[in-house]
């Protein structure tokens, strides 16, 4: 560890802080070129770019963690590879390859080794990868060219409670994404669309917000940055839906409920069905497992409460998952990658 940077390690936001260096590479004339290291945090663009008009742009989040043992460990960065290769398919933008990706989330770990933020602290360095139509178009269609870039900057938890239980608010005036839209893959326009509720939740006083399906109002999507979850009789119960991202913590979590003997559903969650759980929470890369203390349904003024300590199964899930991630207990299923030397 470097002392001289003089960071306060566990009381680290979740926010952009400088490092040392970014990686890019450049897909032009119709191949991707060498990953190129700046120490620029500025990118020059094209003002006729797709990502700046029409929303050509997607994005990924990950996590490097300090271990008991003092290695490094990325968490399931293959999954995170494929899901931008799906964010890429899915607004017909070039798709970065696997061994790119690979080679620019490591470089980019290894050059800001310095920040990684010690093991106990709470704290992490986030990886933020970066795909956008670079090239000119001013008609919609896809640019020809494409930047894809990674940086990372040491957080701390997304909500400032760490795991205290929060209170979300749920929104039925505003969409995140249609039923067929772009809900299931990490591109931009998605959380844009959830800015102004987010907003107004956090004047209400509440941490976050719980999306419903757009198309009938009738069943839980997701929380903004994050997968939703209930516990009720034993069971690990998550939403169904093709307008919500699959979050790669909950796929997780799930695969963790099982083993310790919580039966996991996956379907649809009619919002009534808030009144039964017993534990629910908000789950994702950056908010690790936020437990959630109440959920208020503004327009028709319900409020669900789970109270304001974390319930037995959240904790159990959280320690768990994060033991994984710390190299605290064994990483049976395979999830995490040491990079070597560091
Ligand atoms: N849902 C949304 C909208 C998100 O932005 C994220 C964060 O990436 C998640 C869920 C959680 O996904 P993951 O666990 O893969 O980070
Ligand atoms: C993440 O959990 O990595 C996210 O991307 C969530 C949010 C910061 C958008």
């Amino acid at each position: 560890m470097d002392t001289s940077l003089n960071i306060d390690w566990g009381n680290l936001p979740f926010g952009y802080h400088k490092t040392d260096y970014n990686v890019r590479c450049y897909y032009r004339n119709g191949s991707w070129g060498e990953l190129e290291i700046t120490s620029s945090e500025t990118i020059n663009i094209h003002m006729a770019a797709t990502a700046l008009h029409y929303g050509q742009e997607a994005f990924e989040g990950l996590k490097a963690y300090r271990g008991k043992d003092g290695k490094v460990r990325l968490f399931r960065w293959e999954e995170n590879a494929k899901r931008m290769a799906r964010s890429a398919d899915g607004i017909m933008m070039e798709k970065v390859p696997e061994h790119i990706f690979k080679e620019a989330i490591f470089k980019a770990v290894k050059l800001n080794a310095k920040y990684i933020p010690p093991y106990g602290t709470g704290a992490t360095l986030y990886l933020r990868p970066l795909l956008f139509g670079s090239g000119p178009q001013v008609g919609v269609k896809p640019a020809n060219e494409y930047m894809f870039m990674v940086f990372v900057t040491p957080v701390g938890p997304y909500f400032k409670e760490g795991f205290n239980p929060v209170p979300i608010e749920v929104v039925r005036d505003y969409d995140r994404a249609a039923p067929r839209g772009t809900g299931s893959i990490k591109v931009g326009g998605n959380y844009a669309a959830s800015m102004l509720p987010a907003h107004r939740a956090h004047m209400d006083g509440y941490a976050s917000v719980l999306f419903l399906d757009a198309l009938e109002k009738k069943y839980i999507d997701e929380a903004g940055p994050a997968n939703f979850f209930g516990i009720k009789d034993g069971k690990y119960i998550t939403p169904q839906s093709d307008s919500i991202l699959p979050s790669i913590t909950n796929m997780s979590l799930e695969q963790i409920a099982e083993n310790i003997g919580l039966k996991v559903e996956r379907r649809p969650v009619p919002i009534e069905e808030l009144a039964t759980f017993e534990e629910a929470g908000a789950c994702g890369t950056a908010a690790i497992i936020s437990p959630i203390s109440k959920i208020y349904d503004r327009l028709n003024n319900v409020t669900y409460e789970y109270g304001e300590i974390a319930g037995p199964y959240s904790t159990k899930l959280y320690i768990t998952l994060r033991a994984i991630q710390e190299a605290e207990i064994e990483d049976k299923h395979g999830w995490t990658t040491v990079i070597e030397g560091i």
